[in-house]
Protein backbone atom coordinates (compact mmCIF):
# COMPACT_ATOMS: atom_id res chain seq x y z
CA UNK A 1 0.00 0.00 0.00
CA UNK A 2 1.04 3.74 -0.89
CA UNK A 3 2.43 5.66 2.60
CA UNK A 4 0.36 8.79 2.54
CA UNK A 5 3.03 11.72 2.34
CA UNK A 6 1.84 14.94 4.35
CA UNK A 7 3.31 18.54 2.90
CA UNK A 8 4.41 20.72 5.21
CA UNK A 9 1.56 22.86 3.56
CA UNK A 10 -1.26 20.06 4.47
CA UNK A 11 0.39 19.82 7.77
CA UNK A 12 0.42 23.85 8.50
CA UNK A 13 -3.55 23.69 7.56
CA UNK A 14 -4.24 20.78 10.13
CA UNK A 15 -2.74 23.10 12.90
CA UNK A 16 -4.45 25.96 11.15
CA UNK A 17 -2.18 28.21 11.23
CA UNK A 18 -2.82 30.24 8.12
CA UNK A 19 -0.54 32.93 7.89
CA UNK A 20 1.90 30.73 8.20
CA UNK A 21 0.79 28.01 6.32
CA UNK A 22 0.29 30.61 3.38
CA UNK A 23 4.14 31.31 2.98
CA UNK A 24 4.70 27.85 2.59
CA UNK A 25 1.76 27.22 -0.49
CA UNK A 26 4.38 27.32 -3.32
CA UNK A 27 7.40 24.95 -2.94
CA UNK A 28 10.89 26.32 -4.22
CA UNK A 29 10.07 24.42 -8.01
CA UNK A 30 6.93 26.38 -8.29
CA UNK A 31 8.31 29.59 -7.68
CA UNK A 32 11.80 28.78 -9.24
CA UNK A 33 9.45 27.66 -12.64
CA UNK A 34 7.20 31.29 -11.90
CA UNK A 35 10.63 33.10 -11.75
CA UNK A 36 11.78 31.49 -15.12
CA UNK A 37 8.66 32.38 -16.85
CA UNK A 38 8.59 36.00 -15.56
CA UNK A 39 12.21 36.18 -17.00
CA UNK A 40 11.32 35.02 -20.49
CA UNK A 41 8.06 37.39 -20.75
CA UNK A 42 9.82 39.79 -19.82
CA UNK A 43 13.26 39.33 -21.87
CA UNK A 44 11.33 38.35 -24.44
CA UNK A 45 9.16 41.35 -24.91
CA UNK A 46 11.98 43.91 -23.83
CA UNK A 47 14.41 42.37 -27.09
CA UNK A 48 11.06 42.96 -29.52
CA UNK A 49 10.78 46.44 -28.19
CA UNK A 50 14.41 46.95 -28.78
CA UNK A 51 14.73 45.43 -32.40
CA UNK A 52 11.56 47.26 -33.58
CA UNK A 53 12.73 50.48 -32.57
CA UNK A 54 16.57 50.23 -33.56
CA UNK A 55 14.83 49.07 -37.13
CA UNK A 56 12.23 52.02 -37.18
CA UNK A 57 15.19 55.00 -35.79
CA UNK A 58 18.08 53.29 -35.36
CA UNK A 59 19.96 53.07 -31.80
CA UNK A 60 19.36 56.17 -30.59
CA UNK A 61 15.80 55.60 -30.60
CA UNK A 62 16.42 52.35 -29.25
CA UNK A 63 17.70 54.11 -26.51
CA UNK A 64 14.54 55.53 -25.62
CA UNK A 65 12.92 52.14 -24.88
CA UNK A 66 15.63 50.92 -22.35
CA UNK A 67 15.02 54.07 -21.08
CA UNK A 68 11.49 54.26 -20.80
CA UNK A 69 9.85 51.08 -22.20
CA UNK A 70 11.60 48.36 -20.16
CA UNK A 71 10.69 50.22 -16.98
CA UNK A 72 7.19 49.81 -17.92
CA UNK A 73 7.38 46.11 -19.15
CA UNK A 74 9.05 45.14 -15.49
CA UNK A 75 5.97 46.94 -13.98
CA UNK A 76 3.68 44.77 -16.06
CA UNK A 77 5.46 41.50 -15.15
CA UNK A 78 5.07 42.75 -11.52
CA UNK A 79 2.37 42.19 -9.25
CA UNK A 80 2.09 42.64 -5.58
CA UNK A 81 3.68 39.67 -4.69
CA UNK A 82 6.36 39.60 -7.76
CA UNK A 83 8.66 42.00 -9.01
CA UNK A 84 11.13 41.60 -11.85
CA UNK A 85 14.14 44.14 -12.79
CA UNK A 86 17.60 44.01 -13.80
CA UNK A 87 20.87 44.71 -12.74
CA UNK A 88 25.03 44.55 -13.30
CA UNK A 89 28.09 45.17 -11.53
CA UNK A 90 28.59 48.22 -14.21
CA UNK A 91 25.17 49.37 -14.41
CA UNK A 92 24.08 52.49 -16.88
CA UNK A 93 21.11 53.16 -14.45
CA UNK A 94 22.35 53.79 -10.72
CA UNK A 95 18.75 52.63 -9.86
CA UNK A 96 19.91 49.12 -11.63
CA UNK A 97 22.41 49.29 -8.91
CA UNK A 98 22.94 45.65 -6.95
CA UNK A 99 22.05 44.74 -3.69
CA UNK A 100 25.12 43.03 -1.42
CA UNK A 101 23.55 39.41 -2.03
CA UNK A 102 23.05 40.80 -5.70
CA UNK A 103 26.54 41.75 -6.14
CA UNK A 104 27.39 38.46 -4.85
CA UNK A 105 25.55 36.26 -7.35
CA UNK A 106 26.97 38.37 -9.88
CA UNK A 107 30.46 38.22 -9.21
CA UNK A 108 30.27 34.01 -9.35
CA UNK A 109 28.17 34.59 -12.54
CA UNK A 110 30.61 36.31 -13.93
CA UNK A 111 32.98 32.73 -14.18
CA UNK A 112 29.76 30.91 -14.87
CA UNK A 113 27.31 32.35 -16.29
CA UNK A 114 24.22 30.50 -14.35
CA UNK A 115 20.93 30.93 -12.54
CA UNK A 116 20.76 31.17 -8.78
CA UNK A 117 17.66 31.64 -6.15
CA UNK A 118 17.16 31.18 -2.48
CA UNK A 119 14.60 30.76 0.24
CA UNK A 120 14.56 32.95 3.10
CA UNK A 121 12.41 33.32 6.01
CA UNK A 122 14.59 35.80 7.46
CA UNK A 123 12.51 38.97 7.94
CA UNK A 124 13.53 42.34 5.32
CA UNK A 125 14.44 39.69 2.78
CA UNK A 126 11.81 38.53 0.01
CA UNK A 127 10.94 35.04 1.00
CA UNK A 128 12.22 33.89 -2.72
CA UNK A 129 14.89 35.30 -4.62
CA UNK A 130 15.89 34.17 -8.03
CA UNK A 131 18.34 35.84 -10.41
CA UNK A 132 19.61 34.27 -14.29
CA UNK A 133 23.14 35.26 -15.72
CA UNK A 134 22.44 38.07 -19.01
CA UNK A 135 24.82 37.36 -21.72
CA UNK A 136 26.32 40.40 -23.97
CA UNK A 137 24.71 39.32 -27.05
CA UNK A 138 26.11 40.88 -31.25
CA UNK A 139 22.48 43.10 -30.73
CA UNK A 140 23.71 44.77 -27.32
CA UNK A 141 27.10 46.07 -28.61
CA UNK A 142 26.01 49.35 -30.41
CA UNK A 143 24.84 50.81 -26.61
CA UNK A 144 26.99 48.72 -24.39
CA UNK A 145 29.92 47.60 -26.47
CA UNK A 146 33.63 49.29 -27.20
CA UNK A 147 32.83 51.17 -30.15
CA UNK A 148 30.07 53.33 -29.77
CA UNK A 149 28.95 55.57 -32.46
CA UNK A 150 29.18 59.24 -31.53
CA UNK A 151 25.13 60.26 -31.39
CA UNK A 152 24.66 57.12 -29.61
CA UNK A 153 27.69 57.71 -27.05
CA UNK A 154 26.47 61.64 -26.70
CA UNK A 155 22.58 60.62 -26.06
CA UNK A 156 23.69 58.16 -23.72
CA UNK A 157 25.94 60.74 -21.94
CA UNK A 158 23.25 63.38 -21.90
CA UNK A 159 20.98 60.46 -20.35
CA UNK A 160 23.67 58.58 -17.55
CA UNK A 161 26.29 61.00 -16.69
CA UNK A 162 27.47 58.36 -14.09
CA UNK A 163 27.27 55.66 -17.26
CA UNK A 164 29.45 52.51 -16.53
CA UNK A 165 27.59 49.76 -19.16
CA UNK A 166 30.43 50.46 -21.45
CA UNK A 167 33.49 48.04 -23.22
CA UNK A 168 31.73 45.11 -23.28
CA UNK A 169 32.06 42.18 -25.94
CA UNK A 170 29.92 39.47 -26.96
CA UNK A 171 29.64 36.57 -24.68
CA UNK A 172 30.38 38.64 -21.47
CA UNK A 173 27.91 39.08 -18.69
CA UNK A 174 26.21 42.23 -19.41
CA UNK A 175 24.01 41.92 -15.96
CA UNK A 176 21.49 39.60 -14.42
CA UNK A 177 17.47 39.63 -14.09
CA UNK A 178 16.40 39.50 -10.44
CA UNK A 179 12.88 38.19 -9.47
CA UNK A 180 11.63 38.29 -6.17
CA UNK A 181 8.53 36.92 -4.86
CA UNK A 182 6.98 37.96 -1.20
CA UNK A 183 3.62 36.54 -0.16
CA UNK A 184 1.22 38.98 0.70
CA UNK A 185 0.16 39.20 4.30
CA UNK A 186 -3.44 39.29 5.42
C1 LIG B 1 19.72 51.09 -28.07
C2 LIG B 1 20.67 51.00 -26.99
C3 LIG B 1 20.73 49.72 -26.20
C4 LIG B 1 20.86 48.46 -26.66
C5 LIG B 1 20.95 47.99 -28.11
C6 LIG B 1 20.91 47.60 -25.50
N1 LIG B 1 20.83 48.33 -24.35
FE1 LIG B 1 20.94 47.66 -22.43
N2 LIG B 1 20.59 49.50 -21.73
C7 LIG B 1 20.41 50.62 -22.51
C8 LIG B 1 19.99 51.72 -21.67
C9 LIG B 1 19.64 53.11 -22.13
C10 LIG B 1 19.92 51.20 -20.35
C11 LIG B 1 19.49 51.92 -19.08
C12 LIG B 1 18.04 51.56 -18.80
C13 LIG B 1 17.49 52.18 -17.56
O1 LIG B 1 17.52 53.43 -17.46
O2 LIG B 1 17.02 51.43 -16.69
C14 LIG B 1 20.29 49.80 -20.44
C15 LIG B 1 20.34 48.97 -19.34
C16 LIG B 1 20.63 47.64 -19.39
C17 LIG B 1 20.67 46.75 -18.24
C18 LIG B 1 20.32 47.11 -16.81
C19 LIG B 1 21.53 47.40 -15.98
C20 LIG B 1 22.12 48.77 -16.23
O3 LIG B 1 23.21 48.80 -16.83
O4 LIG B 1 21.52 49.79 -15.85
C21 LIG B 1 21.00 45.52 -18.72
C22 LIG B 1 21.19 44.26 -17.91
C23 LIG B 1 21.13 45.65 -20.16
N3 LIG B 1 20.90 46.93 -20.54
C24 LIG B 1 21.41 44.58 -20.99
C25 LIG B 1 21.37 44.68 -22.38
C26 LIG B 1 21.49 43.52 -23.24
C27 LIG B 1 21.73 42.10 -22.78
C28 LIG B 1 21.37 43.98 -24.53
C29 LIG B 1 21.35 43.17 -25.80
C30 LIG B 1 20.38 42.10 -25.89
C31 LIG B 1 21.16 45.41 -24.46
N4 LIG B 1 21.16 45.80 -23.14
C32 LIG B 1 21.01 46.23 -25.54
C33 LIG B 1 20.60 50.71 -23.87
C34 LIG B 1 20.72 49.64 -24.73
Amino acid sequence: MAKQIITAAALLSMLSVPVLAETHTQSPDELVTEARAKVQAFGGSLKQALQAAIKEGGLTNGIGVCNTVAPEIAADNSSEEWTISRTSLKVRNPDNAPTDWQKLQLLAMDKQPVEVWQVSEASGQPAFRYMSAIPTQKLCLGCHGKNIDPDVKAKLAELYPNDQATGFSEGDLRGAFVVTYQPATK
